[in-house]
């Protein structure tokens, strides 16, 4: 199930041909923008997000173009304080949907588009959107030809939480000024450490048996644990990857993240001694970007004397070991993941990584990785409840229920 859905397996050699007309395009965009507003949800927003935060500087003032995202969630606060921010920028704007239907991008395009049309006319605005979607169809296809904007093609094959290397994450994360190159030919270079039958070489397939050997064993949650913030968002990324994947025909791995050292000191107690339902894999950098020493004080008032001239790392490590045998101890089962450094090349092999994982996780679990039929369930209920032409009657069943329920 799902084989109509293996395009990601070769996309990396595949986009090397399609590379220079994506960074082409992200030229123009940090030529003639202070912002990129990137509209899109789920796997057509987190790959970009993930890699942006990744690969940049960690504070927004750092970044330039900034690469803001909307569209992936309903908080007309968010999209109003956005208004605010971009009031007095130049913007571009990617537009990025698969299905071109999604509601929530869909709206947010809206308000986005009229902000544009005010700004630069309708011309001028169209020159500055850039709409990634289906090949061939799909309302946002039709309104990208009927308005004459850029358009980057979502192969039929790839699904969205496994697209991130075609332009729905490399034209954002180009804009951001990241070498796409070198991410995709990180990706290409993965495939040495994830093919093949031989689990001793081919990691991804290792890795998918150990935590289905584990879920068998009732660890039914996954945590995904790092010491560098820069990792976060990869982890909501992933999040989504094996969540949508795995979690159907009532079973699935739940994936949760945490970030260490700052959730030692919140769900690190949980970790230690809550409910034994869970398996932790530590994600680590071999090398940071950054070499910051403690310095020396005489009075030593803080009694961290001990530590003076040792770099953060060193301290991380030692976080990261003494963080490992505490859980061991305690009945986590781990594993760890060491990925070389933050750059473009490293992400680009973690990126497809995880997606062979999951692929052959989600195939161990006996499920279609490739599809989410339960992201439906809401959608129904949210258009009836919209009153969506043709939805009247749900709508007044739904009204009823709530009214029942007190809500
Ligand atoms: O992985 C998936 O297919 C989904 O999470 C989609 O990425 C998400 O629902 C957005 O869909 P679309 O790109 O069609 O707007």
């Amino acid at each position: 199930p799902g084989n109509d859905f293996l395009g990601w397996l070769d996309l990396p050699e595949q986009m090397l041909s399609q590379v220079d007309a994506i960074a082409a395009r992200a030229n123009e965009i940090r030529a003639n923008s202070d912002v990129l507003i990137c509209i899109g949800i789920g796997g057509s927003y987190l790959g970009s997000k993930a890699a942006i935060e990744f690969l940049s500087p960690a504070f927004e003032a750092q970044r330039k173009p900034l690469v803001v995202f909307c569209g992936h969630q309903v908080s007309s606060d968010a999209l109003g304080d956005l208004l605010d921010f971009i009031a007095d920028k130049d913007v571009s704007v990617n537009v990025i949907s698969k299905s071109g239907t999604t509601t929530e991008p869909g709206i947010a395009f809206r308000v986005i588009r009229e902000f544009m049309e005010k700004k630069y006319g309708r011309s001028g605005a169209a020159a500055r959107i850039t709409a990634t979607t289906d090949p061939a169809s799909g309302a946002l296809r039709k309104l990208a030809t009927a308005e004459g904007y850029a358009t980057f093609p979502i192969p039929e094959d790839v699904g969205g939480r496994f697209s991130v290397l075609t332009a729905v994450g490399l034209l954002p994360i180009a804009v951001a000024g990241v070498d796409i190159r070198e991410l995709v030919q990180g990706a290409i270079d993965a495939k040495k450490f994830t093919s093949g039958s031989d689990l001793s070489t081919n990691i991804a397939a290792r890795y998918a048996v150990a935590r289905n050997i584990l879920f068998r064993q009732g660890k039914v949650m996954e945590v995904l644990a790092s010491f560098q913030p820069q990792i976060h968002f990869v982890g909501e990324w992933w999040k989504q990857l094996a969540g949508e994947s795995e979690g159907k025909d009532r079973t699935g791995i739940f994936p949760a993240t945490l970030d260490y050292t700052t959730d030692l000191h919140s769900l690190g107690q949980w970790m230690q001694e809550g409910s034994r339902t869970v398996f932790e894999t530590f994600i680590l950098f071999n090398k940071t970007r950054r070499s910051i020493t403690i310095p020396s004080f005489a009075d030593d008032g803080d009694g961290m004397n001990y530590l003076a001239g040792k770099d953060f790392e060193f301290v991380n490590d030692k976080a990261f070991k003494g963080t490992l045998l505490a859980h061991l101890d305690g009945g986590v089962p781990c594993s760890v993941i060491r990925v070389e450094d933050r750059s473009a090349a490293a992400l680009g092999q973690l990126f497809y990584f995880f997606e062979k994982t999951i692929a052959i996780s989600g195939y161990l679990l006996r499920v279609n990785p490739f599809d989410q039929p339960g992201v439906e369930a809401y959608k129904k209920n949210m258009f009836a409840l919209l009153g969506k032409a043709g939805t009247e009657k749900q709508g007044e069943v739904l009204k009823k229920r709530l009214m029942d329920l007190g809500i």
